[in-house]
């Protein structure tokens, strides 16, 4: 998490980089702030704010900024509180050095208590400000060399210093000594590089930039490269000088746009049935000779064939995406599957099985504990010598072009369009369908389903897009109406069995995010087994009950909730068993193995009005962030 942007070039600094502050807001906003080099005196100007970026605009607002060279900082605090001495830039003590970081510097402390016995004073409880204390340390140093004052130079010494430093990073170094000259580096946190016209850019998402260019280079892993005005140099950690040719963005990496909604998570809300519809296109394929769909994955699926068991790795709501597909896998697919927390993995993975498939579930395709899992697989599986431990890998994401996407060959990109409300709506619903096409496409080649099952799934699959939409007209208005009776609530229990379970962790985790309402999502069936002693007349229950398996189940688990008092909503069809609950949010009757695709818009929006009616910051929720590039 956090935001960097920073920019070399002939152009004054301060509009791209308050620009490219706002669109990186989503990764953070503790605090916010810039550093631009004062073209007459050279000096470093700093400005920082708590809180939102608007704070640091206020600030701005009398000051006439004219530099053409500067950095700046959106933060997601991770050491030290959010206050103005914590927030990027960090300088070092000459105030000549400095730098905005995204990441976590696991070695600040023995660095830091090095620096302190050498006598300098810190101002700050971040892990980054080591970092213009060590490079002001490595420029002394390289004076005495005689090396001279430019951008070559703070380049040697930023390399110098990185190659103390133990976590990851993605950082921007401005020098006084070199007024154009700016130093970027990552490792295992994004950065991109942007040319623009008569300017050269930085930041670590693509919308930060794309009002100043359409033209990027990313940059890779454990990279460092010099930028000004006249041009970039990139080096790999050997020191090697990269050659490499930009890429265009597409137009569809650069809209962000509210468009008539209050906020950016409804517009997404609403996005859903174009979503479908892109999904359904994109990977569904009919083939012309016997008239079966298949899945159009762009990958070589041949290695499908002698997989024998499905590991899935992801956090959050990409985790709730992950176990709907695991469920599809093992019942529809006939796979072995198990789902894991990212975090987790890394550190206690299940004993190596061959022939296994791990697939890497994020929306970011940042997340560093899903990056860091995936990478922990791969080196595992790859120093077996037993080839059927080999890795197979694929990775389910909005953004191919990020971390994972360079991490895994095999990528379903899953086309949501950029998301900005940090509480994921549209990117689940998407990862959700990537499962369905991963489910059919196993079941065809492991003929684990009659074509005939295969083809009633496709069709309510090709149902959706329309059914999304009255779904949306149906229930806006009437959780707004809900939110108005319930906005005050301190609990809510979501239940769910089967296919659904995750859909009522999804809806827990949605309305805790955005609300700050406690909830809590159970298998249905659990919730006499403990959360049951939570119930009485405060604790509404919200119950899934999709037609199927275990619909009588889920209206029994239900009686038991209200013979407790609690008011229950039911998220169901009208149907017999449905009159048990106290509010009914109608869904149109469906096959179970597609309800999961209804189910979670009411409850999107259900949550997203409760928010809304307490007067929130829906789009970005306290202490959360979109992409966590933290461990
Ligand atoms: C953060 C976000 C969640 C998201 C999770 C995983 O916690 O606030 O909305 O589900 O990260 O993100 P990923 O990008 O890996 O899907």
């Amino acid at each position: 998490m956090c935001g960097i942007v920073a920019v070399t070039g002939y152009k004054k600094a301060l509009p791209l980089l308050l620009n490219g502050l706002e669109k990186l807001e989503y990764r953070g906003y503790d605090s916010a702030g810039i550093a631009v080099i004062e073209p007459e005196t050279k000096n470093i100007i700093c400005n920082k704010a708590e809180g939102k970026l608007r704070n640091l605009i206020n600030n701005l607002n009398d000051k006439n900024i004219s530099g053409t060279v500067g950095i700046g900082h959106t933060r997601w605090a991770t050491h030290g509180k959010p206050e103005v001495k914590n927030a990027h830039p960090h300088t070092d003590s000459s105030g000549n050095i400095a730098v905005v970081q995204n990441g976590i510097i696991e070695n600040f402390q023995d660095l830091k208590n090095k620096l302190e016995i050498e006598g300098v004073i810190f101002n700050s409880d971040t892990d980054t400000e080591v970092i213009p204390h060590l490079i002001q340390r490595e420029l002394n140093t390289l004076s005495k060399l005689k090396l001279e004052n430019n951008g070559s130079t703070l380049l040697v010494a930023v390399r110098n210093v990185i190659s103390d430093l133990e976590g990851s990073y993605a950082l921007a170094v401005l020098w006084s000594g070199a007024p154009t000259s700016l130093v970027v580096a990552r490792r295992q946190a994004p950065l991109i590089i942007g040319l623009g016209e008569g300017e050269f850019m930085c930041a670590s998402d693509t919308p930060a930039i794309a009002n100043f260019t359409n033209i990027i280079l990313p940059l890779e892993d454990e990279e460092i490269a010099l930028l000004t005005p006249l041009g970039i140099e990139i080096y790999d950690s050997n020191n090697e000088r990269q050659y490499r040719n930009p890429v265009s963005l597409k137009v569809s990496e650069q809209i962000i746009d509210k468009m008539n909604f209050k906020h950016f998570m409804l517009k997404e809300i609403y996005d859903q049935p174009g979503t479908a519809k892109n999904w359904l296109e994109n990977y569904l394929i009919k083939n012309s000779e016997n008239g079966q769909y298949q899945i159009n994955y762009s990958f070589d699926t041949k290695f499908f064939e002698s997989i024998e068991r499905i590991d899935i790795i992801a956090c959050g709501t990409s985790k709730h995406a992950a176990m709907v597909g695991s469920f599809l896998l093992e019942q529809f697919s006939g796979i072995p599957t198990n789902v894991f927390y990212a975090s987790e993995f890394r550190y206690s993975p299940p004993p190596l099985l061959p022939n296994t498939l791990t697939i890497g579930v994020t929306q970011s395709g940042e997340t560093a504990d899903t990056i860091a899992a995936i990478d922990m697989e791969i080196k595992r599986r790859s120093s077996s010598v037993d080839k059927t431990f080999k890795p197979n890998l694929i990775a389910i994401t909005n953004r191919k072009e990020s971390s994972i996407g360079r991490q895994v060959p095999n990528i379903i990109d899953i086309c949501a369009g950029i998301e900005v409300g940090v509480a994921a709506t549209k990117t689940f619903f998407a990862q959700l369908l990537s499962f369905y096409g991963l489910a059919i496409k196993f079941a065809q080649i492991k003929g684990s389903q009659s074509p005939d099952e295969i083809g009633k799934l496709i069709t309510e699959l090709i149902k959706l897009p329309p059914l999304l939409e009255d779904l949306l007209e149906k229930h806006n208005q009437s959780s707004e109406k809900l939110a108005h009776d319930f906005f005050n609530i301190k609990d809510v229990i979501f239940l769910g069995r089967g296919i659904n379970y995750p859909i009522a962790l999804e809806g827990a985790l949605k309305l805790k995010e955005i609300s700050y309402i406690h909830a809590a999502g159970y298998p249905a069936g659990e919730m006499k087994h403990g959360p049951i002693a939570l119930l009485d007349k405060k604790v509404p229950v919200i119950s899934i009950a999709s037609p199927g398996e275990v619909f009588d189940k889920v209206i029994s688990n239900a009686q038991e909730a209200k013979a407790r008092d609690s008011y229950l909503i039911g998220i169901a069809p009208e149907c017999n068993g449905t009159e048990i609950f106290d509010y009914l949010m109608k869904i149109p009757s469906s096959n179970e193995w597609v309800s999961p695709l209804l189910n979670i818009v009411p409850l999107q929006l259900l949550s997203y009005h409760i928010a809304a009616h307490r007067g929130l910051d829906v789009d970005q929720p306290r202490n959360l962030a979109k992409s966590v590039t933290v461990e």
